[in-house]
């Protein structure tokens, strides 16, 4: 039988100041204003939609990711969270975070957002030395993420993510390791560590730029691995770090198998529906202009699917094995509606090759599984 996971909120903002050559995320870049009173009315009418299947539910956390969700002001996003709260049964403690760009930032707006409700904030960093993020194609300097940081904190926020991506173009250990401890003396409540991966239909993947070497690449991780410990940060997830009691509760009901309403041009759902024995996917429409069209009648979604048996194995366990945190086959027959017999063929394999260790009738991903990820989780497909 189903069980039903937390629920979360995810609503995409498709637009950015400029592309980044390494991006593969739904971010288009802007020409002219943006039109926020359109988007968020689409938003609106998008979310009426998605009530009939979480009927009751609680939400317990919205992220507000993109592209560039900072480039709409703060204005629109406390209409926006009004319009979510008339709609949705909000939890009073909910998790509300919002992506920020260090190069949209205008400083003054961190206290509006703040009073709009959004109560922590995704800095997308990347680096703080200008030459990398000159060659990341990215809009701001070192001294304007430093000052987008002051700003977030000099407005109340406590609870504050950094991004950083590591293994840059001919980036050396020192220069990684030297990112890593510039975010440290900010103090964020959470860090969030990309190794910078080269995606299909991207700049960077049709001019490919020199990288690290793999053995470099993995000395870099070790070394800032290092220095997050040593600060306090534990890794919850493969690019994760958090101080205790700051993981990302967005983020983890994710990589739990937790079901999300996704909202937004090109934004991912997935919703139980244990009276009917399903799971379903949905997907919104991409681009922005056929996504703004779809208001007139509200054909935001562009695909909706059920997940099937084998696919749920699969979607667990890929999302699951990231997680550095033990699990059950309990908890992945509740939450997948399937026998644990469907998991036990895999988990049985992974722990023949050292991937996975049981402990007090929990499992969890060994050092090794960690290191070989990618063939642990293909373990679990179909
Ligand atoms: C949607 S973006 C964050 C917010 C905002 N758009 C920005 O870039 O400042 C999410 C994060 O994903 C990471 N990211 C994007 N593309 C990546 C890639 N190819 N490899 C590794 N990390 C990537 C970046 O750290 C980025 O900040
Ligand atoms: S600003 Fe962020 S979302 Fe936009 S293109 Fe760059 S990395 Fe992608």
């Amino acid at each position: 039988m189903l069980q039903l996971p937390p629920l979360s909120l995810y609503i995409h903002f498709p637009w950015c100041v400029a592309k980044c050559p390494y991006c593969d995320f739904n971010s288009h870049a802007l020409s002219g204003a943006v039109p926020e009173d359109a988007y968020l009315d689409a938003l609106l009418a998008d979310l009426e939609l998605e009530l009939p299947r979480v009927w009751g539910r609680v939400v317990h956390s919205v992220f507000l990711g993109g592209g560039t969700p900072s480039l709409f002001s703060a204005a629109a996003m406390d209409r926006l969270l009004s319009g979510v709260r008339a709609r949705l049964s909000l939890a009073p403690d909910a998790e509300i975070t919002m992506e920020a760009n260090p190069g949209t930032v205008e400083h003054d707006r961190f206290e509006d957002y703040r009073a709009a409700g959004i109560n922590r904030i995704s800095l997308g960093v990347q680096s703080f030395a200008d030459r990398h993020l000159k060659r990341l194609g990215r809009i701001h300097g070192g001294d304007e993420a430093r000052r987008a940081i002051a700003s977030v904190r000099k407005a109340g926020f406590d609870n504050v993510n950094l991004d950083l991506m590591w293994a840059l173009p001919d980036q050396t250990l020192d220069e990684a390791v030297a990112d890593v401890d510039q975010a440290l003396e900010f103090a964020p409540a959470h860090l969030s560590h990309y190794h910078l991966t080269i995606e299909p239909n991207t700049l960077f993947a049709a001019r490919p730029p020199q990288l690290p070497a793999e053995d470099e690449a993995w000395d870099m991780q070790e070394a800032c691995a290092e220095r997050l410990g040593q600060a306090g940060f534990r890794q919850y997830e493969v690019s994760a770090w958090a101080r205790p009691g700051a993981m990302s509760r967005h983020n983890l009901n994710y990589w739990r198998f937790g079901d999300y309403l996704g909202i937004g041009a090109g934004a991912h759902g997935k919703i139980t529906l244990p009276a009917d024995d399903r799971i379903v996917r949905t997907r919104r429409k991409s681009h922005p202009r056929p996504y703004l069209s779809a208001a007139a009648d509200r054909s935001f979604i562009a695909e909706e699917r059920p997940v099937s048996a084998e696919d749920r194995v699969f979607e667990y366990f890929l999302n699951r094995l990231r997680l550095h945190e033990p699990f059950s086959l309990e908890e992945f027959a509740g939450l997948t509606g399937l026998d644990r017999s469907a998991a036990a063929g895999a988990v049985a394999r992974a722990r023949d090759l050292d991937l996975l260790n049981a402990v007090d009738q929990r499992l969890e991903v060994t050092t090794n599984g960690r290191r070989c990820l990618n063939d642990l989780q293909a373990l679990f497909l179909p």
